[in-house]
């Protein structure tokens, strides 16, 4: 029977690009879609950027731009990136959409009718300089229990220990560096609580790895807390419903963009969503990393539950990449983006070293170079590649091309090799890859032995009909290990499906035997890797230091573009101040009357602490002309003086040169 399954990998952030640690998720999800996919069933995948938060907000900034431009940038980026790995979304959207929002809105008022919500006075650290409160990652100091310096808010690098940012020796803001004060904030909280039965009921049904399920139980044991849903702006994200300067949390919105991203494609390929994600005629699964793990088997479920949607079949949780057993580093050039890999190295190595590696497990993988090295060439290039290339060429070469039959020695290994077919399926099923590459291998060093044994070099030169039926055994071969290793290797299947001349390679077609058939010319699969392409790529890879975040209170976002027209738009002209007079209740604001060539204008000037009304008279300054007169709470202010600074005192007048007269266009 086929079967419906919606599939998703957790949402990459907008503001950083996508490392060989990511591609763990994404190309274990991509082999399993493309397993389902092949087995006939329909399978959908999607996924999208994760584009709220500070983090964004601030990234953006630092780079001068807004955070709309920074996301669609990162969106492009992303989506080239998982290209060059061929991982195939069937839907690869943003959280920054009407649909986030809708669904966002929609489950947070359910939520809050059924009495989830609560709102409760905290307090924050603020940034009087940067005008915005600290989420803990944003706040540096001195780790309260090693001493070492520059350390998070909510825990140590070198200790691994966690605190409050108030325990932190010597607190300063990450971006300006000035002292965090305190400040009250009312926040929307999520009562995480009320879901612990429902929870608990989810994750006895099997809702997650049994090592996962530990994990869970240690923080029902602990009990569960309130989750702060809210930030206060400025921050880029949704508006919460009634509030003018609070917004969901990033973490809230996010999962939800799962939905959305469905929902888009629903409405793109006109299908009924509701049916898609709401109906049992659908499994859903999630793929994650475990260090998501509380947001997707607790926060997640529990806001589905509460608002009236199911919940996921399963949540399917990994480990970490490492590079030589440790951590990925930037110092030491093993944080490799996916865009360094591709420019030095084919995207099917990592694909087929990380299946060789993954289990069902949650345990850490490990990317040794010289395993990783000596595993491409000795079984991706020594192996499935040496077979089609041992007997593709000659079969062209002296055989016109031609396969014939098989003999009982090559039935014997085709057998073999169908035979293993039920065992590859449940291990892919199952998530354990490792265990599918091994049994292909073998199979390959089987096949290779077959080869060996019946020498189709020595016999082509007195008996072609005899390397015939031996290549007819080793194409057929590569035929059905090509079937099994398609997942995995899609291009790998692409270059060998073209070269059989025959139908698209699926499971089902692993009976077929190829005889009597012409193959197309063969085309090489595989280059082995020289050591160097690695080490130019580690060495690319390396940062001495990391970048630091530019002060974000001093950078504002670039505008939009405008146009040329626009530009051309604005009058430019000469004036003089005729008075300047203090406002009234406005300590930041002068009144100047103005000649712009013997038409008076009056306009409002945010400049009185920068000058004095009574230095101004007589002065030449340029002036914004057909700016909309603008009715202001201290009158109407026609047009705008054109001042440089940045703010308070430090504002200079833009005076124009001496023998300009009033009323002067200005260039
Ligand atoms: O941890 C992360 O990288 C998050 N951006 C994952 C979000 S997954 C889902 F909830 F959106
Ligand atoms: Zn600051």
């Amino acid at each position: 029977m086929t079967r419906k399954i919606i599939v998703t990998s957790a949402l990459p952030y907008a503001n950083a690009p996508i490392h060989i640690g990511h591609l763990v998720e994404y190309l274990q999800t991509d082999i399993w879609v493309r397993f389902q996919k092949m087995l006939g069933n329909q399978c959908l995948y999607f996924c999208a950027d994760d584009t709220h938060g500070t983090p964004i907000m601030i990234s953006a900034f630092a780079a001068g731009i807004t955070p709309e431009q920074l996301i669609e940038r990162m969106h492009k980026e992303h989506k080239t990136d998982f290209d060059g790995f061929f991982v195939e979304f069937d839907n690869y959207y943003t959280t920054h959409s009407p649909e986030n929002k809708y669904f966002s809105e929609l489950i947070f008022n359910s939520l809050n009718k059924a009495g989830s919500i609560v709102k409760r006075t905290i307090e924050q650290a603020y940034c009087q300089n940067c005008k915005m409160s600290l989420p803990d990652r944003y706040i540096r100091g001195t780790c309260p229990r090693c001493g070492a310096e520059e350390q998070y808010g909510d825990s140590c690098e070198v200790c691994s220990g966690t605190h409050q940012p108030t325990d932190l020796i010597n607190p300063c803001c990450a971006t300006c560096r000035q002292k965090p004060t305190r400040q009250t904030s009312e926040h929307y909280f999520f009562k995480l609580a009320d879901y612990e039965e429902k929870l608990k009921d989810l994750i006895i049904k099997g809702y997650t790895q049994k090592s996962v399920a530990n994990k869970l139980d240690e923080w029902f044991k602990t009990g569960l807390k309130d989750w702060d849903i809210s930030r206060d702006g400025p921050y880029f994200g949704f508006k919460i419903p009634g509030e003018e300067n609070k917004f969901f949390y990033v973490w809230l919105d996010a999962p939800i963009g799962y939905m959305a991203s469905a929902k888009n494609f629903c409405d793109k390929n006109k299908l009924d969503f509701d049916n898609l994600w709401n109906s049992n005629e659908y499994e859903l699964y999630h793929f994650i990393g475990k260090d998501i793990m509380y947001f997707h088997a607790l926060f997640w479920p529990a806001m589905l539950i509460g608002s009236g949607f199911k919940t996921a079949d399963k949540l399917f949780v990994h480990g970490f990449l490492t590079v030589k057993g440790e951590k990925m580093s930037k110092s030491r050039g093993t944080f490799i983006k996916a865009a360094t890999y591709l420019k030095y190295l084919d995207p099917e190595y990592l694909r087929y070293y990380y299946a060789s590696k993954l289990t069902a497990g949650i345990e850490d993988i490990d990317l040794n170079t010289d395993d990783f090295i000596n595993k491409i060439n000795s079984n991706l290039v020594g192996k499935f590649a040496n077979l089609a290339s041992r007997s593709g060429p000659m079969l062209a070469k002296n055989l016109d091309s031609q396969l014939g039959q098989l003999d009982d020695r090559g039935k014997q290994l085709i057998n073999k090799l169908t035979a293993a077919k039920d065992q590859i399926i449940q291990d892919y099923e199952q998530l354990n890859y490792a265990a599918v590459v091994r049994t292909i291998n073998a199979l390959a060093d089987e096949s290779n032995r077959y080869v060996e044994q019946n020498q189709p070099w020595a016999t082509i030169k007195n008996d072609p009909e005899k390397t015939r039926t031996t290549l007819t055994a080793t194409i057929n071969a590569v035929r059905i290990l090509t079937i099994y290793l398609k997942p995995v290797l899609p291009k790998f299947a692409q270059k060998v499906e073209k070269f059989l001349n025959a139908r698209e390679l699926s499971f089902n077609g692993t009976e077929t035997i190829l005889q009597n058939h012409k193959i197309n010319k063969f085309e090489r699969l595989f280059e082995r890797i020289d050591k160097k392409q690695v080490n130019t790529m580690i060495e690319e890879s390396k940062e001495t230091q990391s970048p630091q975040p530019q002060p974000a209170s001093t950078i504002e976002p670039i505008k939009p573009e405008c146009s040329f027209e626009d530009f051309e738009k604005i009058d430019l002209r000469i004036a003089k101040v005729i008075k300047a007079e203090t406002v009234e209740g406005a300590d930041k604001l002068l009144r100047l009357n103005l000649d712009v060539g013997g038409i008076e204008k009056s306009c409002l000037a945010a400049i009185a602490q920068a000058y004095k009304s009574d230095e101004l008279t007589g002065k030449t300054v340029i002036y914004l002309a057909n700016l909309k007169p603008r009715k202001m709470r201290f009158g109407l202010s026609e047009g705008m003086i054109l001042a440089t600074g940045t703010g308070g005192k430090d504002i200079f007048m833009l005076s124009a040169d001496h023998g300009t007269k009033p009323g002067q266009k200005v260039l």
